[in-house]
């Protein structure tokens, strides 16, 4: 390497370093002086990829799409099997990697790194995460942030220690739809009117456990270093007490992190049941069926929220559902599935003539041009209403995309290619946008463990089987 081109790494790294502050939100700023030298070259961001198995082979597809991200390496313990995977996927991809089993070697030897993504099981979040933000790099790190609330506490404890930028993957907060939704029909707006309940599940059928082709076993001695007492404990490790946080943790990291967001607000307590109904205890050690009720303090009064989960039936997929006593506003991470569903609009309906009277609300009018505006100018691609809709003209909206009479009971299914990225690419560019100091994080590190006290709090109310109060304490560090 000669002086010249080590000036230029020198150089991009400390850009980047030096934007991961501003990305921090301790010096942000748009403007282009902020951001440096803005080529190319500095626009480059080498990426390892720890963890290399489903979601880890997910996020390196949706990476693909980012201009500027280079895998330098890969990082994961079942050589026969995910890393070669993943590696060979990279090959022809043309990203020049090494790859390695452990993570200490790889932090040891790979030294032009500017970021990991993070995607091992939950109980290694924590330290892999600990040790590359220490060893001067940007992490993303996979939901659940932790199975443990000390494991998340100290990822951000060392995210602030060393200034490096940590995302955690809750996507849903870097979804266009999502923050649509929360950027016109809940923050400030008044299209749904007072929050009443929010409703939230993921139904859907387990199988048994997972296999693994006999040939690509790890050794007895490999499991054992790396936390593993079984071939089978390895490849079911989210149903392992230890391991991961079975299902109700898995998924409500997601969900409930919405619930969170849309609210403003982290919940006052949760009462929850649970059991393993469906599948075999002995291979499922956490619950494959909850039921949990959080209440919530919102700056519009309480709030009640239902979350399930069932391994056992599908009925109904998953969603969440903010209920207000102006509309209903149903969301999901499948692209079709957002719907509103005014509530107000019959003005012989009690509340409406109660709200009308005492001023707290628009008036019919105004409330019509609301939900067209909301279904003309912005909605006619995301939402479709539904046949329920009590009000005869939503029928005759002009779809402004077909320029077609829209009726009310069509779902639209064409999206803006924006809209329709693969789940997880805004939430990764949202971070690397971050690392070049032209975003700041959707979902950084005190987001992510506020999320994981709400979360990892279900399985204990189940144990409990009481209700369990949050104090506002529990949710900083
Ligand atoms: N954001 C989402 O929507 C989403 C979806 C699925 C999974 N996830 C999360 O992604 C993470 C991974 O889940 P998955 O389904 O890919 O699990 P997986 O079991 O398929 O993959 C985990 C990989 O990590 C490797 N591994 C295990 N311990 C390791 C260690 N100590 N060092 C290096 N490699 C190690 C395994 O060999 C395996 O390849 C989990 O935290 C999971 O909750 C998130």
């Amino acid at each position: 390497m000669d002086g010249q081109e080590t000036r230029e790494k020198i150089n991009r790294r400390n850009f980047l370093h030096s934007a991961a502050a501003a990305g921090a939100g301790l010096a942000f700023s748009r403007s282009p002086s902020a951001q440096g030298n803005c080529g190319k070259k500095t626009d480059d961001i080498n990426v390892a990829l720890l963890g290399a198995g489903s979601q880890g082979h997910v996020l390196l597809n949706a990476c693909r799409r980012i201009p500027g991200i280079r895998f330098k390496a890969v990082c994961d313990i079942w050589t026969a099997f995910n890393q070669k995977r993943v590696s060979r996927m990279l090959k022809a991809y043309h990203h020049e990697h090494n790859t390695y089993t452990d993570y200490r070697e790889m932090l040891d030897r790979e030294k032009d790194l500017d970021a990991v993504i993070v995607a091992t099981p939950d109980f290694w979040h924590s330290p892999h995460t600990v040790a590359c933000l220490e060893a001067g790099l940007h992490v993303y790190c996979e939901t659940a942030m932790s199975n443990t609330i000390e494991g998340a506490w100290k990822m951000v404890k060392a995210a602030r220690r060393t200034g490096k930028l940590l995302q955690i993957g809750c996507q849903r907060r870097s979804n266009p739809r999502y923050l649509y939704c929360y950027d016109k029909l809940l923050k400030g707006r008044k299209v749904l009117g007072r929050i009443a309940a929010v409703l939230g599940q993921w139904n859907r059928v387990v199988g048994g456990p997972m296999g693994w082709p006999r040939n690509a076993s790890l050794d007895r001695a490999t499991l054992e270093r790396y936390g593993y007492e079984s071939m089978a404990q390895f490849r079911n490790w989210r149903w392992y007490r230890g391991l991961g946080g079975g299902p109700v943790v898995d998924l409500g990291s997601h969900q409930i992190d919405v619930f969170n967001w849309f609210l403003g607000a982290n919940p006052s307590s949760v009462m929850a049941s649970g059991n393993t109904s469906h599948l075999d205890k002995k291979t499922h050690q956490w619950y494959d069926t909850v039921m949990a009720v959080y209440e919530y303090e919102t700056d519009q009064g309480p709030v009640s929220a239902y979350y399930q989960i069932l391994s056992s039936n599908r009925d109904g997929g998953y969603f969440e559902k903010f209920m207000g006593d102006r509309g209903t506003l149903e969301v999901s991470e499948v692209a079709n599935r957002a719907m509103v569903f005014p509530e107000l609009i019959n003005p012989g309906n009690k509340v409406w003539a109660r709200c009308v009277k005492e001023g707290c609300l628009v008036g019919p009018d105004e409330m019509m041009k609301m939900i067209e505006e909301l279904t003309v100018e912005q909605v006619a691609r995301l939402f479709f209403v539904a046949e329920s809709l009590p009000i005869p003209q939503i029928h005759n909206v002009r779809n402004p995309v077909k320029g077609t009479i829209w009726p009310a009971n069509r779902r639209v299914l064409t999206l803006p290619v924006e809209m329709n990225k693969p789940y997880h690419q805004p939430h990764l560019e949202n971070f690397f946008d971050a690392i070049r100091g032209r975003a700041q994080l959707n979902c950084p590190a005190e987001v992510g463990y506020e999320t994981a006290v709400a979360v990892l709090k279900v399985n204990e109310a189940v144990a409990a089987a009481r209700k369990l109060s949050f104090e506002p304490e529990d949710f900083k560090v």
